[in-house]
């Protein structure tokens, strides 16, 4: 029996874990949309990324955009007629950028992380729910969860990045409405946490990959029908809230 190939759409894969995951799902003979604000370096990244089984194919996304989520759905309904995955890793953090007044970055920081990501989830809901199955990953960061921050001992009790972790802990929030609402669709709606990652994002501290931090969010793309919903979880496993 032929088995019909998964479509994904990874949001912000440019670069860092977008990149990683748009790859690793690939490699899994996913078909992945992967998402650029640039499309000629969305372009050049798909063609580094693609496998002689599954060519991985550029698309133009900008989530701040409505016109770039709406001709997307166009685009996708037209060619594909349903998207089985959706990833949304797009992600900003200014935290550290002294000169930049608070007002300012936690607009510019939620309207990435949270407003961009709520507005392409549903934009593509009526495409999700054709396939029957679908799932959604919003990456997320342990640093949001306040069960974590809680703990006097916690690895990252000493870090305050005031308007990336209150816009992760929005993330969250969508996390679990939208995991209510999708769940009679059989639409699973889960946030995980890629770990500490070596990318732009993060000045390229530490050792850890993009490659390692995208093994959760594929594991979470390509859960069965009897995976979890509504969950938060890193490669340890569940996160609290
Ligand atoms: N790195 C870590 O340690 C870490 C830890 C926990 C969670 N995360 C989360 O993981 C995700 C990816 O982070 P990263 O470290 O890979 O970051 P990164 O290297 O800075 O890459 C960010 C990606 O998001 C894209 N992007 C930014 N704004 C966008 C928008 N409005 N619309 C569409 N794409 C947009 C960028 O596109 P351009 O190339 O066009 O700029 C780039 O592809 C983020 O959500 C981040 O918060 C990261």
């Amino acid at each position: 029996m032929t088995q019909i190939q998964p479509i994904a759409l990874v949001s912000g894969a440019t670069r860092g874990i977008g990149r990683a995951i748009a790859q690793g799902l690939a490699s899994k003979g996913v078909k992945v949309l992967l998402g650029a604000r640039n499309l000629e370096a969305g372009q050049k990244v798909a063609a580094q990324i693609s496998t002689p089984a599954t060519q991985v194919e550029a698309v133009e996304l900008d989530t701040t955009s409505q016109a770039t989520i709406d001709n997307l759905v166009t685009f996708i309904r037209e060619k594909y007629g349903r998207l089985d995955i959706l990833v949304n890793n797009a992600g900003i953090s200014l935290d550290f950028y002294p000169d930049t007044p608070v007002r300012e970055k936690l607009s510019r920081t939620l309207e990435t992380n949270v407003v961009g990501t709520a507005a392409l989830t549903e934009a593509m809901i009526p495409l999700l729910e054709k396939s029957g199955h679908a799932r959604i990953v919003n990456v997320s960061s342990v640093l949001a969860s306040f069960t974590s921050r809680a703990q006097p001992d916690w690895i990252y009790k000493d870090v305050a990045m005031p308007t990336y972790q209150a816009s992760k802990a929005a993330l969250n929030s969508l996390t679990l409405s939208y995991a209510k609402l999708l769940m009679e669709k059989n639409i699973k709606v889960n946030a995980i946490c890629p770990g500490l990652t070596a990318t732009d994002a993060t000045n390229h501290y530490g050792d850890r990959k993009p490659d390692q931090a995208a093994q959760v969010a594929i594991q979470y793309a390509l859960l069965d029908d009897a995976g979890p919903t509504g969950t938060f979880c890193d490669e340890n496993g569940r996160v609290g809230w």
